[in-house]
Order: C-alpha cells, then sequence, then structure tokens
C-alpha cells in the first residue's frame, strides 16, 4: 500500500512540476540567490550622496529570500531557464571592498554588468571578471577601482561594449601589451570607453572591424594616430583628446560615413586639415584645436550637419573658408589662436546662433 501511495506522490509531485513549469516563470536558481546575498553583505551603503547618484535608491536593499530573485530590483533573468543574465547596479550605494573571489563570479550566464558609480574604496580589478564568459556589457566606472587592468578580461570574447570612466587620473593602469590584447582578442568590440584610464603605448594597429565607438581621452598614448584608425568604415565616434598623439591626418580617406564625433584636441597633430573631413556626412563634433595643423583650410562640400566646429590654438593660415560660414547648423565656431589673414566673409551674418570666435 505503502508503495502505491509512494508512486502515486511521485506522479503526482511531478505531473505538479509540469504544469508548473510550463504555466509559471522559472524561478531563479538557489545558487544563485546565495552569490546574490552573499554579494550584497559585502558592502554597506553609503547614506550620503551628493553627485548623480543622489535621485537613487540603494536597490540591492529590495534584495531577500521571501522573493525570486528574478523579481529583485535590478536583476534581470532569462525567462526560460531563470538565470541570472543581468545586474544593473548603477548608483546602488555600494561602499567597502570588493572581494577578489566575490560571489557575483558564480553568476557564470551574466550578459550585462552596470557596477558604475559605486565605491569599491580602491580594490584592484579582479581577474575572475575573466570567468563571467557570457559578458557582452561590462561597466566599470566611477566605481572606485585602482591598480592594473588584469590582462585576462581579454578572455571575455564576446565583449561588445566595455566601459571605465574614472576621476582619479590613472588610478587604473592597463599595460601597452595588454591594450593590444585586448583589442585583438575582443573580435566582438563595438564600443571601448577608457578614460584617464593609463595606457601609455602607441595606438596598435588591429582593431575590431566592428568599432562603433573609440573614446580614449586622457589615456597618455604617444606616437603616430595610425591611418588604419580612419579605416574603420562603422566608426561613429573617434575620440582621443589629450593625448600625445603626432602625425597627419590622412588626405585620403573614403568611408566613415556615421563618424557624428571627430574630437582629436590637445595632441600634436600636424599637417593640413583635410576637406574631407567637413564633408562627412554624419559629422556633427569636430574639434581639432590645441594642435600643430598648419596651412590653409580648402573650401569644401558642406555636409550641414556640423553644430560644433573648433579649430583654435594651431598655425592655420589663409582667408577663413566661406564654406565653413555657410554650415547651415553651426551654432559654435571657434577659430582663435590661429594665423587667418583676409576678410572675415560677410556671410558670418548668415550663422543663425553663432558664437563665432577668432
Ligand atoms: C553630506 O555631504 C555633504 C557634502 O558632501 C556634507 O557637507 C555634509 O556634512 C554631509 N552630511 C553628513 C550627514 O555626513
Ligand atoms: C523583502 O522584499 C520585499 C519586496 O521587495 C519587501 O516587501 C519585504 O519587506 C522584504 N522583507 C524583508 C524581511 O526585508
Ligand atoms: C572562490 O569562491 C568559490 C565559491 O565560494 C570557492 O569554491 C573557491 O574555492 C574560492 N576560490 C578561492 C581561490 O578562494
Ligand atoms: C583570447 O581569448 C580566448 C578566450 O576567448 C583565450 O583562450 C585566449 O587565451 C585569449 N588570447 C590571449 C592571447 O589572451
Ligand atoms: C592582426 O591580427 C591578425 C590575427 O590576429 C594577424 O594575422 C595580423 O598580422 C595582425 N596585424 C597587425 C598589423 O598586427
Ligand atoms: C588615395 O587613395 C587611392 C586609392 O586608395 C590611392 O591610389 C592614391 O594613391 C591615394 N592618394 C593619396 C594622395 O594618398
Ligand atoms: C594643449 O595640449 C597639451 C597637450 O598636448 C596640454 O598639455 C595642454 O593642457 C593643452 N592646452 C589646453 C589649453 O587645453
Ligand atoms: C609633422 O611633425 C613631424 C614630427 O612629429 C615632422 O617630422 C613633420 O615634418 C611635420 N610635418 C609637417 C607638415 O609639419
Ligand atoms: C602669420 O602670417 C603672416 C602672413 O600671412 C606671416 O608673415 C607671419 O609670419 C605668420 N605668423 C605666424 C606666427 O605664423
Amino acid at each position: 500500500m505503502g508503495c502505491v501511495n509512494l508512486v502515486f506522490f511521485m506522479l503526482y509531485t511531478f505531473l505538479c512540476q509540469l504544469v508548473f513549469s510550463s504555466a509559471l516563470p522559472h524561478f531563479c536558481p538557489k545558487d544563485q540567490v546565495l552569490a546574490l546575498l552573499q554579494f550584497k553583505h559585502m558592502f554597506t551603503f553609503k547614506t550620503n550622496v551628493s553627485d548623480i547618484c543622489s535621485f537613487s535608491n540603494p536597490k540591492t536593499l529590495s534584495w531577500n529570500k521571501s522573493t525570486d530573485c528574478c523579481s529583485w530590483d535590478e536583476v534581470h533573468c532569462e525567462e526560460m531557464t531563470g538565470q541570472v543574465i543581468e545586474l544593473d547596479l548603477r548608483c546602488s550605494r555600494l561602499q567597502g571592498k570588493f572581494h577578489p573571489n566575490s560571489s557575483l563570479f558564480q553568476l557564470s550566464n551574466l550578459k550585462r554588468l552596470d557596477l558604475s558609480y559605486n565605491n569599491f574604496c580602491g580594490s584592484p580589478i579582479s581577474s575572475k571578471f575573466s570567468e563571467l564568459s557570457s559578458l557582452t556589457h561590462l561597466d566599470l566606472s566611477y566605481s572606485g577601482f585602482t591598480g592594473v587592468f588584469p590582462a585576462e578580461i581579454s578572455h571575455l570574447s564576446k565583449l561588445q561594449v566595455l566601459r571605465i570612466w574614472t576621476v582619479d587620473p590613472y588610478g587604473l593602469r592597463l599595460g601597452p601589451y595588454n591594450f593590444e590584447l585586448l583589442l585583438k582578442n575582443l573580435t566582438q568590440l563595438r564600443e571601448l570607453y577608457l578614460d584617464s584610464v593609463k595606457i601609455s603605448s602607441t595606438i596598435p594597429l588591429n582593431f575590431s572591424s566592428y568599432l562603433t565607438t573609440l573614446q580614449l581621452p586622457d589615456t597618455q598614448f604617444h606616437g603616430v594616430l595610425p591611418k588604419r584608425v580612419f579605416r574603420l568604415s562603422n566608426l561613429e565616434d573617434l575620440s582621443l583628446p589629450y593625448n600625445s598623439l603626432n602625425g597627419l591626418i590622412p588626405s585620403n580617406v573614403s568611408g566613415l560615413q556615421n563618424l557624428f564625433v571627430l574630437y582629436l584636441s590637445s595632441n600634436n597633430l600636424n599637417g593640413t586639415i583635410p576637406s574631407w573631413i567637413f564633408s562627412l556626412p554624419s559629422l556633427q563634433y569636430l574639434d581639432l584645436s590645441n594642435n600643430s595643423f598648419s596651412g590653409k583650410i580648402q573650401e569644401f562640400k558642406s555636409n550641414n550637419k556640423v553644430y560644433f566646429a573648433s579649430v583654435k590654438q594651431n598655425q592655420l593660415q589663409g582667408p577663413i573658408p566661406k564654406s565653413l560660414l555657410d554650415l547651415k547648423d553651426l551654432q559654435f565656431l571657434i577659430l582663435s589662436q590661429n594665423n587667418f589673414s583676409g576678410q572675415i566673409p560677410s556671410t558670418v551674418c548668415n550663422l543663425k546662433t553663432s558664437r563665432y570666435s577668432t
């Protein structure tokens, strides 16, 4: 009898599971719940935040065992399996050391991880980030990480977006070889943002051809700005200001149909400013100030989308091209500290709301 009951009971629970598993979304697996709670308990909450995060609530406060972890704030699960695939902990007021073997690294299905705007109190970036091998998006900006950026991050072969903006200049370092490795191995990389991270190398030649954004201001790049950068046909934003790059902008570039930001200010670039730049069909923001560009700016065929153009602090000569003043959407035109000559074309009066300065 007992045996029949047992069989019946097993059949019943099996059927129940069958019904429930098809009717309800899967729950967050227990090991992931534990990993998340363990992570939460590693930190205290910064109560007094006066910065950009002042309107955000500490998201992990809502994390507790009484509810499914897939319903916790900023935790996103895969619908079918219940695996945690996304953690958005931006501005979560987390404060404390980030353990090199943090339980976070057990969430091996994570695709997106945003830890920006927290305070990990100068912790190093653990090489175990490389175990999150499904990551496509990683943001460690303004989170108080310091030290050497681990080479192992280049194992994250699915990474598409990597963002590390810092306030503390050069608190984070990335050896020259590691940077090259990063670009070589991350073949899916689309957006790379490293601000005030000390790289101190030349710009390597091997890039993912998918790159749309290359924002590397104040990273101590030196050497020649490679022509190859201008052949990245998907590029939308090329921002390399405050480095020590030299050499010329190639006179002969096709492609770059989508480039809308070209920000190369405060380098040592020289030669002339080629007129193709002003003709780029998508260009809106152009800053070439504080370099050593010389010669005349040739007249060009305008794209009429540029709203900001600065060439100040160079050694440009000759007349100010009329085409520049004909740009329909131009709002900021900064030409000061050059050696322009001739008359300012009368079309300057056609500019709509310009702050025009020479
Ligand atoms: C909060 O921070 C502000 C400025 O950062 C400071 O003036 C104030 O005294 C702080 N308040 C507390 C309670 O710590
Ligand atoms: C657990 O989280 C739920 C939902 O966020 C909340 O209503 C409840 O008060 C929490 N329980 C504890 C013990 O913190
Ligand atoms: C890291 O943590 C995991 C899970 O808690 C544990 O199994 C492993 O032994 C730890 N590794 C080290 C090097 O501490
Ligand atoms: C590139 O990444 C793969 C993993 O995707 C790794 O096995 C390999 O060692 C990496 N190459 C280098 C040179 O680090
Ligand atoms: C770029 O990388 C490929 C393969 O990873 C290699 O064959 C090629 O030589 C590299 N090119 C340069 C210029 O480093
Ligand atoms: C411009 O590009 C074409 C085709 O790539 C090449 O044949 C030509 O030599 C280049 N001209 C200059 C001035 O670099
Ligand atoms: C001009 O660029 C140099 C580096 O090339 C930098 O040190 C300097 O601060 C810049 N000047 C201005 C006014 O931005
Ligand atoms: C540009 O600068 C380099 C040195 O960095 C110099 O050799 C070259 O002659 C300069 N070119 C022009 C056109 O000024
Ligand atoms: C500015 O241009 C004039 C002639 O156009 C030239 O005589 C002068 O040397 C130039 N000054 C500088 C600093 O290049």
